[in-house]
This record gives structure tokens, sequence and C-alpha cells, in this order.
């Protein structure tokens, strides 16, 4: 095990993908976790990764100094390289103005007789994000890697395991970053590479066993999309029979999904639920606008039509319920210091509901969603399923920018539905991780035979993407774009105009709210 602490950098999630796809297990812990418990967690490393502070002011995060005593080796990355220097008495200050801040891409020069640099080329490009310096190194470390405008890019004290570097290795512009990360990880750490999903997979059936007991039961909210249908597929592999499913239709699905996946769990031998509950969630959204409260009224009811499914089925106060949280949605709800991008709905449930249980289960909760993808496979889930395009647990919801109508949400099916039709129809869905419509509140004048309408925008999004951390806007066909666009304003009562979606997660997010 590796231990990544967080001090809230915005890639310490790809900095915990790296480790993994180094085939080292490791956790993300926060930088306040105590040290006896990070201690008893017996690490054979630890990375400390980037974030926003500067260490030298009073508020930035620090660590225990004893953690450089327990004689476990340390990679430092950005702002845990400063704070590596910093605390064992080296200088960090504000760079000056075309001195050592540094952003982008950046020429860098390596010494390959240091042990994360060995067997790399000399020179290659860095991805750096800092603006302080270590001006002063730290006694016992070596300056390992420089660039053209600062000399202190890399630091290392080989006798005791420590190395830092200021630029990001975990970023895809960083050429063989990945490397280093293994370097550090099999050459310093001393790692095997021998974790897999396979393992990974027995190891969470025995431990869910374990937590749930002899007699527990549990109630899965489940949505039919990738995440919870693998958690479903983990949970009867645990549990058999104590399981429930339960798929809650809050009217904000896509075209005929209910149905689909009803159709498709009601083959499994896993009990399944299905709740009707439309009427309750447009009234409890009419008139909201703004796309957290939307996040919020929507988390609660679910968590509201848990508790009631729960009375229902005799669920009392020593059984579990269980949500396929994923990491993404841990980080991107806040969880650690990284900034609320979104507070993913299954992050909201109103503490009455979580009460209610004797705990909530979310065991999906440290994966990616490659992971969780390569979980489903070892599952013996079937492709089509472990596939699926991901569906926000929002639904249409987040998809009808402002209020939301039951006319808004009908019109949004009836037009998605076209849209993955057509790129069904081209094969295109195969080079596609996510593709929908959106409809915007913006309306604008447009000729429909000889009359003027004013109606709405519609807009398509399609990314692609392995963790949907990052995305990148996909490039379909312009004839593609075509037949959709003229489908859809001859088929789609009120819609006039299509456009089409050409930003990057970051800066934008996939979904519009
Ligand atoms: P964003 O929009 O944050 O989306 O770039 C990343 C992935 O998460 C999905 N998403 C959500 N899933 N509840 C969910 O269950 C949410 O509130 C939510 N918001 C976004 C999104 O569809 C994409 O796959």
């Amino acid at each position: 095990l590796v231990i990544v602490l967080d001090f809230g950098g915005q890639y310490n999630q790809l900095i915990a993908r790296r480790v993994r796809e180094c085939g080292v297990y490791c956790e993300v812990k926060p930088y306040t976790t105590p040290i006896a418990e990070l201690k008893a967690m017996d690490p054979i490393g630890f990375i400390f990764t980037g974030g926003p502070n500067s260490v030298y002011e009073d508020a930035a995060p620090h660590v225990d100094p004893a953690i450089f005593e327990l004689g476990i080796p340390v990679l430092g990355i950005c702002y845990g390289c400063q704070l590596m220097a910093h605390t064992l008495g080296g200088q960090v200050t504000a760079a000056q103005e075309d001195t050592a801040r540094e952003y982008g891409k950046t020429r860098t020069y390596y010494d390959t007789g240091c042990k994360i640099f060995q067997g790399l080329p000399a020179e290659g490009t860095s991805w750096m994000s800092h603006g302080d310096y270590m001006a002063m190194v730290p006694a016992g470390f070596a300056l390992t890697a420089h660039s053209d405008n600062c000399p202190n890019v890399a630091i290392a004290d080989a006798s005791r395991g420590f190395y830092g570097v200021q630029f990001h290795p975990e970023v895809n512009h960083t050429e063989n970053g990945t490397r280093m990360i293994r370097n550090f990880l099999f050459e310093v750490c001393g790692a095997t590479g021998d974790w897999t999903m396979g393992n990974y997979c027995k190891s969470t059936v025995a431990r869910l066993r374990e937590e749930i007991g002899p007699r527990g039961r549990v109630l899965l909210a489940l949505s039919g999309g990738v995440d919870s249908s693998v958690l479903a597929a983990l949970l009867a592999e645990a549990i058999g029979d104590r399981l429930t499913c339960v798929f809650v239709d809050h009217g904000l699905m896509r075209k005929h999904e209910g149905d689909e996946v009803e159709s498709a769990f009601s083959k499994w031998k896993v009990r399944f639920v299905r709740v009707n509950a439309e009427e309750r969630f447009l009234s409890k959204l009419a008139g909201v606008e703004d796309p957290q409260e939307k996040r919020h009224i929507i988390g609660a009811e679910f968590g509201y039509v848990f508790r009631d499914e729960a009375e229902q089925f005799g669920i009392t106060d020593q059984d579990f319920l269980a949500q396929g949280t994923i990491y993404p949605d841990v980080i991107e709800s806040g969880k650690g210091d990284a900034d609320v991008i979104k507070s993913h709905h299954n992050r909201l449930l109103p503490p009455e509901v979580v009460a209610r249980f004797k705990g909530v289960l979310e065991p999906l909760d440290l994966l990616f969603k490659d992971e969780v993808r390569a979980l489903g496979r070892e599952l013996g889930l079937p492709e089509y399923l472990v596939m699926r395009q991901p569906f926000p647990g929002p639904g249409l919801a987040i998809r009808i920018i402002g209020a939301v109508t039951k006319e808004k949400a009908d019109t949004l099916r009836e037009a998605d539905a076209i849209y993955r039709e057509e790129i069904a129809k081209t094969g295109e869905d195969k080079n596609l991780s996510q593709y929908f419509a959106v409809l915007t509140n913006s309306r604008s004048v447009g000729v429909m035979g000889d009359g003027r309408t004013y109606d709405y925008t519609l807009a398509l999004r399609a990314v692609t993407t392995s963790d949907f951390m990052t995305a990148d806007w996909a490039r379909i066909p312009y004839e593609v774009l075509d037949k959709i666009s003229v489908r859809l304003v001859n088929e789609v009562k009120g819609i006039n105009r299509i456009v089409y979606d050409i930003t990057s997660k970051p800066p934008a997010t996939i979904e519009w709210e």
C-alpha cells in the first residue's frame, strides 16, 4: 500500500490512478490524518500531492514532521515537494517575475543517476504549475533536475528515500511521468506490482461480508448505470438474496430507460423493486433554477424514497443502504481540500435517512470509472452493461438549464433519443465515452415553413475520456451532425436551433450544470 497524502491539488486523483496503473494499491488520505493512523496502515511509501497554498503562509496545510522519521520513502509533488523542503529546513519563497515561476509545458533536464529518473532520457517536457520556488534546499538533498528558468526542479536525499519534484509527473503532458512514479514505487519503495482487480474483488467481497454480518440486509440504490450495476453484482456475490435493489424512476430518465432497467434486472437473481416517483420529484423541483439546489433536492428526495422503501421491506436499523458512489463523485463533491465542483447527488443524503440505517456502504468509492468497469468484468457482467455510458443520478434535471418542467423533460427526452439513435446508426457510439443533448434556456428566432418561430436552442455534447475527470470533445463527422440537426428541428417541437459543444474538461465540465 502506498498512501497519497492529499493537500488539495486538482490532479490528486490522477496520482492515485498512476500508482494503481503500476499495479500498486494506493489510497488517498487527507493531510490531517493522524500519523498513528497512517503508520498503522503500514505503507511502503508516501506521495505528497500538490495543493493551492504556499507553505510559508500561516494557514497552509502542514504535516507532522514525525512522518519523516518513520523510515518510509516520500515523493513530494509540487506543493508536496515544497512542503518537504520547508519542513526539513530548506526555504521556499514566492518566485519573482521572470525567474522561477512556471506554468505549463517546460523543457526540463534530469540527472539520470537519480533513482526516479533512471533509465529515462536526460531531457524532456514536464508540466509545471507553481508560483513558489525552493530558494534553499534542505541539508542532505541534492538537486536532480533543472529547467531553463529554474535551477531547483527536483531534489533527492537517496539515503532517506526522499524525493521531490516541482512539476507534475502524473499529468500526461509530462513526458515519462508515469515512469518516474514507477521508478519511485519499484526502485525506491520496493513495490512488487501485484495489485490486480481480481485480488481487489476478492478482498472487497470478504470485507463486505464481514461488515454486513451473517444476517444483515442491504437496500441498494440502483440506477441501472455502470456503477450501481457493478455494485449490485458485488453485493450479490457477498450476500446473495439478502440484497434488495431499489430503482427510483424520478421521471427524469432517458426515453424507455425505466423499462429497460426493469427488464434487465428482473432477469437477475436479486430482488428488484421499481418505484415510480415522477410527480414526487417534479413537484419538489418546480421553479428551482440553481444547479446545486436541484442536486440537493433530488439527493434528499432519493433518500426519502429509500427510507420509505426500507419501511415497506421491514429493513431494520441493523441493515444497510448501499450506493454506487465512485471516486470522482467523492473528489468533485469536495471531500479533502479540493474545491467543490458539483455535489454529486448520492453525497447528499439527509442525515435522518442515514440514521435510519446501520450504515451507508459505498464500496466503490476509491475506484475510477475504468476500474469499476474492470471490476464489473471480473464479476462476469455482460459487456453492454459494463460499457454503458454514464447517466447522472439527477438525470435530465441537470441537462435542462434553469427550471425543470414536465414539458421540458419530454422535449429533451425526445431530442436525446433521436441523437442517440442517429449516433448508434453510424457506429460513432463506439468512439464516444458519453454523449447527450442539453436543453438550454436560450430562445432565438427561426423560420419554419413561412412562419416565425421563437424556440429553444438544443446543445449536443459528446466527449471522449477514460476517467471522466478530464475529457476532450469528440470530433463527430459534420455529415453525422448535419443529419442529427435536421431530424431534431423537424421532429422535436419547441426546438429551432442546434449547437455542438466544443469545450474540453477542464475548463468546462462534461454536464452543463
Ligand atoms: P462532470 O459534469 O462533473 O461529469 O464533468 C463527470 C461525470 O459525472 C457525471 N455527473 C454526475 N453523476 N450525479 C451523478 O451521479 C451528478 O450530480 C453528476 N454530475 C455529473 C457526468 O454525467 C459524467 O459522467
